[in-house]
């Protein structure tokens, strides 16, 4: 039986799961297909097929400039086949690794971001649930599709940000965001960053009109306060 046959049988067997991790033949792969939404979200959702078929465009111009994302063995309309490229950065944080091992991974994640925007290249947004890391080597998974309405540069600085908030919503300690910042910068464009700094000075009433809410604040609006206090602090 080929991988191709077996994945047949997988999406036949596992029709409704969005993506699928199996093996075949000693070796990780994971499988995704179009969402199929229930209930209210197919009113949320209704273009799942078509949001689908942007991502395979994506992907093939990805692959086409060589980008570091998993192999791919297997992509047409309604199926994604890529080889396992290790556990995502957000698994990582929480994984019981040393400090020094997720700040490895960090500055990995930071420089490959950079790298990737010195190849043309941007995400879209890079959350750390998208970025698998394995033995040292970084892959993104999960591009957004690309927006033509921007220039590059304002997609990179929003990439940057995104990147940032992302690390600072795991459980990431002030150091760890500090040093990974540092990193990327180092090797980011550093006209990217500037900018990023400008808008984060622009949009700062933001930071203080939620201010109040922070005792009530989740995860997501916590991590906003975080990278506003972080980047607002290099102005003092
Ligand atoms: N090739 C891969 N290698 C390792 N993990 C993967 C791979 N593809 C997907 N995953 C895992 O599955 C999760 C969901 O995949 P993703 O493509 O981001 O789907 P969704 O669009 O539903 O977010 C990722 O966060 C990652 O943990
Ligand atoms: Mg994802």
């Amino acid at each position: 039986m080929t991988l191709a046959d077996y994945v047949e049988i997988l999406q036949a067997e596992h029709r409704m799961e969005r993506v699928y991790p199996f093996e075949f033949e000693g070796k990780s792969y994971w499988l995704k297909q179009p969402e199929h939404p229930h209930g209210i979200q197919r009113l949320l959702k209704p273009f799942s097929r078509a949001a689908f078929r942007r991502e395979i465009q994506r992907i093939k111009w990805l692959i086409l400039h060589k980008a570091p994302i998993p192999p791919v063995k297997i992509i047409n309309s309604h199926c994604l086949v890529m080889e396992d490229a290790g556990h995502n950065v957000r698994f990582w944080l929480e994984s019981d690794i040393t400090a020094a091992q997720k700040q490895r991974i960090l500055d990995d994640c930071a420089k490959a971001l950079a790298d990737l925007h010195e190849h043309g290249i941007v995400h879209g947004r890079p959350l750390l649930k998208d970025i698998l890391w394995q033995d040292g080597k970084v892959s993104f998974i999960d591009f957004e599709a690309v927006s033509h309405s921007h220039k590059l540069i304002w997609q990179k600085m929003r990439d940057a940000l995104l990147f940032i908030y992302g690390v600072c919503r795991e459980k990431t300690t002030p150091a760890q965001i500090q040093r990974t910042i540092d990193t990327f910068v180092c090797y980011e464009d550093s006209r990217v960053w500037h900018y990023a700094l400008a808008l984060v000075k622009k949009y700062r009433f933001l930071y203080y009109l939620l201010l109040p809410f922070k005792p009530l604040a989740k995860t997501d609006l916590l991590a906003f306060y975080v990278l506003f206090e972080t980047l607002l602090a290099k102005f003092l």
